[in-house]
Parts: C-alpha cells; structure tokens; sequence
C-alpha cells in the first residue's frame, strides 16, 4: 500500500505515545533495570519472561521468539492491523489526525470524522431501542425465535430502528446533525420531497471495519416479505455506498475474526450465518455484504489468514457464487477450500439443525477448491460411457490452468487418470496441449520464481555466496553503534559506505541512518524502523540489530576493528569461491591493501 502520510507525522505520533504505557495493557510489566522492562511476551507462550521492553529505545524485543519492534510494529502484530491502520490507533491516542490517505481534501476528512460520528451514535441509539422494554419488544422475541442470545446481541452490537418515521432523524437532529449530514450516512432517504428514516421496523446488524469504526448497517424485517399493501419489500436493507462505505472493500465481523488469529477464515453469505456460528463458539468466519466477492475483500482476508474457506449456501446459486469466489481468491494469489453442508440451506440452519460439533466436522472436511471443480463438472457427465468420460476428461484439464502448484496438477492428474481408468500420460499431454496454448505454464513459472524465499546470500562478482554468521554480527554492531553516537558515525562514514552492507536491510538501515546524520539529526532508532515493516521478519530483523544492551562509549578504534571484519570476511569470501587466477590475484591486492589499512588504523 502506498503511503501518502508524512514521515513528520509518523515521527510525531511515534513521538507522542509512549511504549511503556501502551505495552503495559497487554503486558504486567515490571521494571528490570534502567528503562528497561520485563514481561511474559504476548507473542508466544511462555512461562518466564524473555519479552523486553526498552523505554530509552522504544523498542520491544523477546529473546524467546525473536519478535522484535517499535510501538507501531507492537500495535500491528498486537492488534493484527496493517502499517497505517496501527498509525492511526496510535494518533488517535495522542489526539493527532490523521489526514486521509487518498486525498488531503479536508472538507472531505470532515465529512467522514461527520459519517463515523453518527453511524457510532445511531449503533447505539439502536441497541438501546433494542433493548427498550416496548418499542425493543417484537424485534426481541424475533432474535429469540432465532435463538441469539443477549450476549451475542451485545458482542455484534445489534439493534432495532423502530417503526416509525423519524425517531432516528429526531435523535440525530437532537444532537446537532443536519438532514444533508443524516442522509449522506445513508440513514435517512428523501421521499416524496421529505426526508425520512431510512432503516424503519428492522433489526439492525452495525457493520464494523478493523480499526472498530462503524461504517455501515445491514437491516432486516421480522415478518415474511410484504408490506402492508402486499408490496414484497427487501430482506434485507443495507446502508447504500457513502465516503466511508464501499461494501467491496470490507467483510462483516473481519474486526472479530481477525483477533481469533487463525490459519483459516471462513466465508460465508449471511450476517445470520457469521452471528450463529460466531455464538457456538466459531468466530473465525466472516461475510460479504450482500454482494459477490471481490478481489479487494480477497486480499483483505488473506491479509490475516493463509487460507479462506467458503462456506455459501448449498444451492445452485450458492455454487455458483463458491465457483466465482475461487477464481477471485486465486488470482488475488489467495488459497482456498470449500465447506460442503448437506441437508441445510446455510451455515445458520445446519447449526442449528445438528449442532455446532457437526459443523466443525465439516470443516475439517472442507475439500480443495480444485477437487471442489473436478466434482462438479464430473457431476454432468455419465462417466460410466466412454464418451462421458472424454467429454469429462477434456473439462476437468481446464481446472488445472489455474492452478499454480505443478506438484498439485501433477497428483490431480494420477488420480483423474486412476479414476477414469485411462492412460496418465495421455491425460497429461491433452492438459500440457491446452495449458500451453493459453500461456499460463510460463505464468505459473515465473510466480513461483517471485514468491521463493532465499537464504541470505552476497551477491558480488557476478555470483551469490552464503554469508557467514560472523560477517552479520559485525554489521549488526557496527550499525547499532553508529546510529547511537554520532562520533562512531563520522568515524564509520570515512571507510564504509551503505551500499558495501551485505544484505538489502542492513543497506537500507545504513541508508536511513547516514541521511539522518548528513541532514544534521541524530537517528531515532524507533522512528528509523517504520520504514521496515513488510512483513515479522523483516520488522524482527530490524529491529533486532538495535535492541541490543550494549552501552559503549569508549573509542572508535572498536569502529575500525567491525570495519575490518566485515571487509576482510567479504574478500576472504569471494577469494574461497573463486577459482579464475586473474580475478583471485585482484582480490589478493585487494585483501593485502585492507591489511596495510588496518595497521594505519592501528597506529592512530
Ligand atoms: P436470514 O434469512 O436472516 O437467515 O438471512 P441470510 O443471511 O440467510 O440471508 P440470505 O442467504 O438470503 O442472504 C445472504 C445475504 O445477502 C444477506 O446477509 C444480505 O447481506 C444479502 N441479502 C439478502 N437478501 C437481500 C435483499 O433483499 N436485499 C439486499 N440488498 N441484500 C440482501
Ligand atoms: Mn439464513
């Protein structure tokens, strides 16, 4: 995601909170020595604390599971939100405002501090109308009839718009907002030239976004579809697109199942559907918001899961929307498998009918989305003939060209020929016809080429070496030291440059703390780390080159020495790996010219 906030804002907001303070809600910190605090880390299971927190730094480090950070980093992985999600949880603690990332219109800032102000306001004169001893009595007993509890009420929110005009204009006119403010929320609407309620006798479903504002509702009616002139009215009623609502961009209760942490996210159609199963005890489900999915909430998901179930209703509607959902979860490069509940129209029924131990059943069973496919097209064709079967054979060898693993297109492939009883290699070879045809081997190739992880490697001299652990220790020193004394830094700036680190993070720390210094500031270790927030390894890898106890205020002739090490290791290195006599006797000068400058640096 592209950042568009200032780095001046980001160092004030950094600035403003304090890491003690805000650690200490997830953590009983006790004070372990000179700003620095101890706890049991909240990251991992333990029984005694390794989980660090350094006031002076601001920085946090477990030396039990390596995580390692600053205030924001502690923020995202606490609260599994993404960089500026996290920034802005920590702005709205110091009372700072953040402008909108897409614009810094302000008027349109205003308008949606306006939007999210009533919206939390209207949730909560619904809940109390819900609760309200009359005008709450019918939409109670609907919620009882369908068997949700007054606890789940409260944990999603619920509510009830009364049945009437404009108790929710009345209210919200009440409390300062205009009519234009009331209906851009989407909960009023013009009709016949007045402005009325838009939600009137429905209980009302808040949707919630990950950072806990309300943006949107869902409504529904308590009585079979007809109004009282026989008109069929909507189901369900949602608030209509507004500048803080874009029903493509967020999931129904993400802001629960996103804390359940979970490998897994189940999706499925219906608010009702996540409320039940989220009261049995499965919170790790989520819903679209009345309409299909799109890449966008695909990505959303996978922001805080590996694998997404789909869990839609089991008619030929509901198929169909799991055969769409696939393919967008697939090219968004998401995982995905399909729950398969018989004998029940959707997750709240089948819950409801047998029990929630039977749905975790079949969830353990939910069968892979390329397996979901093959069962289908197999389902339309009588296989039993010879011509079904290659009617069949030549559908199902589509499926495969999207699948990304050819280890996976390989077994599918056994077991279609297995099954069908027919050769594999001719399966195989009317697969490879198709796929080449449509370019996609090449695609899937160059995919899996991006998305491999690599050991950490030097690439120098036209050739990538392993690095020794000895060579990494002293660059993390070395970058430790320079960024906290200003005198280790000139003494550094004069023999290293950024580019000669090893590895990409230690180039870019090196990077941030030389402009730090060259644009006459002291690097803040907490603040330098922002910028290292791609994914836990990296914020751990970062961070974990400042956290250290070191306190050294002695000379710089320990500078040369970290200077020396990681030099002469990277020469030492490239001389093993070289075996071209010509470029071998270059590196000797090159080793024998490091020596005769170590011994200058010794004789200062
Ligand atoms: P219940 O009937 O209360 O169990 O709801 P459900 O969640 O099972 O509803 P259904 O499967 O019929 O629909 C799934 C989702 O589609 C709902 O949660 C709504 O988001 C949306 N939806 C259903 N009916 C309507 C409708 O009439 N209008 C709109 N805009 N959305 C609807
Ligand atoms: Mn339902």
């Amino acid at each position: 995601m592209a950042r568009r906030i200032s780095e001046e804002l980001i160092s004030e907001i950094c600035n403003r909170n304090d890491i003690i303070d805000y650690v200490s809600q997830y953590v009983a910190l006790k004070k372990s020595g000179r700003g620095d605090f101890g706890g049991l880390c909240p990251f991992h299971n333990e029984k005694t604390p390794s989980f660090h927190v350094s006031q002076d730094k601001q920085l946090f480090h477990c030396f039990g599971c390596g995580a390692s950070g600053n205030l924001v980093q502690f923020v995202m992985r606490a609260e599994n939100l993404d960089f500026v999600d996290a920034l802005k949880v920590l702005a709205d603690r110091a009372g700072i405002i953040i402008p909108e990332e897409d614009d810094f219109n302000d008027e349109n800032h205003e308008k949606k501090k306006k939007i999210l102000e009533i919206n939390k306001l209207t949730a909560k004169f619904f809940h109390n109308c819900l609760k309200d001893k009359d005008i709450g009595l019918t939409a109670r007993n609907y919620l009882i009839g369908r068997k949700i509890s007054s606890k789940t009420v409260t944990a999603f929110g619920i509510g009830y718009a009364p049945k009437s005009k404009d108790a929710l204009l009345n209210y919200l006119k009440g409390k300062g907002y205009l009519e234009n403010e009331i209906t851009d929320a989407s909960l009023a609407v013009l009709r016949d030239g007045k402005t009325i309620d838009k939600f009137r006798d429905r209980v009302m479903f808040p949707i919630i976004n990950v950072r806990g504002d309300v943006i949107g509702f869902g409504g529904r009616i308590m009585h079979n579809n007809k109004d009282v002139n026989g008109y069929k009215i909507p189901k369900y009623l949602n608030s209509s697109e507004t500048a803080v609502f874009d029903k493509g961009k967020n999931l129904f209760s993400l802001n629960i199942a996103k804390n359940e942490r979970k490998p897994e996210i189940i999706l499925c159609e219906g608010y009702m559907d996540v409320i039940s199963t989220y009261q049995a005890g499965v919170k790790n489900i989520v819903a679209t918001l009345g309409t299909a999915i799109t890449p966008d909430q695909a990505r959303l998901m996978m922001r805080y899961a590996n694998e997404i179930l789909i869990c839609y209703d089991s008619d030929e509607a509901g198929i169909k929307a799991a055969l769409r959902a696939i393919d967008v979860i697939n090219e968004a490069n998401g995982k995905s498998r399909v729950i398969k509940l018989k004998g029940a129209k959707d997750p709240d029924e089948y819950i409801n009918r047998n029990g929630i131990e039977r749905f975790k059943e079949a969830v353990k069973k939910a069968v892979p989305s390329t397996e979901f496919k093959l069962s289908l097209i197999k389902s339309q064709y009588d296989t039993s003939t010879t011509d079904g079967k290659v009617r069949f054979l030549d559908e199902a060898v589509d499926v495969f060209k999207t699948v990304q693993d050819p280890i996976e297109i390989d077994a599918y492939i056994t077991k279609l020929a297995q099954d069908m009883d027919v050769n594999k290699d001719a399966v195989l070879s009317r697969y490879k016809e198709k796929a080449e045809k449509d370019r996609y081997v090449s695609n899937i190739r160059m995919r899996n080429a991006v998305t491999e992880r690599r050991p950490e490697r030097l690439e120098a001299g036209g050739k990538v070496h392993n690095v020794p652990p000895a060579l990494i220790g002293a660059q993390k020193r070395l970058l430790s030291l320079i960024a906290g004394n200003k005198r280790f830094y000139n003494a550094a700036k004069k023999e290293i440059s950024p580019e000669e680190f090893s590895k990409d993070i230690y180039r870019r720390l090196a990077q941030k703390i030389y402009d730090c210094y060259e644009n006459g500031t002291n690097p803040q270790e907490a603040i330098i780390l922002n910028d290292f927030c791609a994914n836990d390894e990296e914020m751990n890898e970062a961070s974990s080159v400042f956290y250290n106890m070191e306190v050294y205020t002695g000379d710089t002739n320990v500078i040369y020495d970290l200077i020396y090490t990681i030099k002469i290791g990277k020469i030492q290195m490239l001389i093993d790996n070289e075996t071209d006599a010509k470029k071998l006797m270059q590196l000797f000068g090159e080793k024998k010219q490091l020596e005769d400058k170590k011994n200058k640096w010794e004789g200062q």
